[in-house]
């Protein structure tokens, strides 16, 4: 396979991509940085651009019906619920109250109440109870940014909880370029190594593994 070479500097990258590839609220700016304020953890949260691209794919679905397996504090389900439908819906899944009492107060400020449920748990837990509710086929798109090991279970599950049509989003499936290195067996690495393998030859889906950030696949569900 042929592959362009582009020898950029990712740092002067980066900042380039901050000066001018994606505007950023006040408020989504404010959260950045109390969250950084948390200290080394504040690594946990989504980038802004892949907020800003997460809020356009939501738009451009129109989506109404939507999870987030992985809360913190709650920068991407603002991204998520801005971006849905006026009507929509986002099921918010986290086991934190600490992290996500910090969310409940921007989605406050932000109006987003009616539109995020949190529900706060094992995230296996809530979307078992989904399934077993008959959701399965119902939610138009998730987003999966919590414990690494249980990916590829986030994965199945999500995927009979997702239409046809609906889109999954699993973050940092890079994992700081972790992936490529045939020697890191620690299980974090192992399990998205795992589900990359797995989605790379999953006929159910069409997907995209992008490198923002930390890497981000996006799957469509035939
Ligand atoms: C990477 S952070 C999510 C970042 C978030 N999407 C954002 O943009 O700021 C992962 C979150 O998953 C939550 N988490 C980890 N294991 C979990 C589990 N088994 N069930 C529910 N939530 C879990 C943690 O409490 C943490 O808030």
């Amino acid at each position: 396979m042929k592959h362009k070479d582009t020898q950029l500097d990712p740092n002067k990258l980066r900042s380039y991509i901050d000066l001018v590839g994606y505007k950023e609220s006040p408020i989504l700016k404010e959260l950045r940085d109390e969250t950084s304020g948390l200290g080394d953890i504040s690594i946990m949260q989504i980038g802004a651009a892949q907020g800003a691209l997460i809020k356009m794919i939501c738009t451009l679905g129109g989506f109404t019906k939507c999870i987030e397996i992985g809360v913190f504090t709650g920068y991407s389900s603002i991204c998520i619920a801005e971006g849905m439908a006026k009507n929509g819906k986002l099921f918010a899944l986290d086991k934190s109250k600490e992290f996500t009492h910090i969310a409940e107060k921007y989605w406050d400020r932000l109006k987003l109440n009616d539109k995020i449920e949190l529900l706060l748990g094992n995230a296996k837990d809530t979307l078992d109870n989904f399934i077993s509710s008959n959701l399965e086929n119902t939610f138009d798109f998730v987003f999966i940014d919590a414990d690494k090991s249980n990916y590829l279970d986030y994965y199945e599950k999500s995927l009979k909880l997702i239409r046809s049509g609906g889109i999954i989003i699993i973050d940092n499936t890079i994992w700081k370029g972790k992936v490529l290195d045939e020697n890191d067996n620690s299980s974090s690495t192992k399990s998205i190594k795992l589900l990359n393998n797995f989605i790379a030859k999953d006929e159910r889906v069409d997907h995209c593994l992008i490198s923002i950030y930390d890497g981000m696949t996006l799957c469509i569900k035939k």
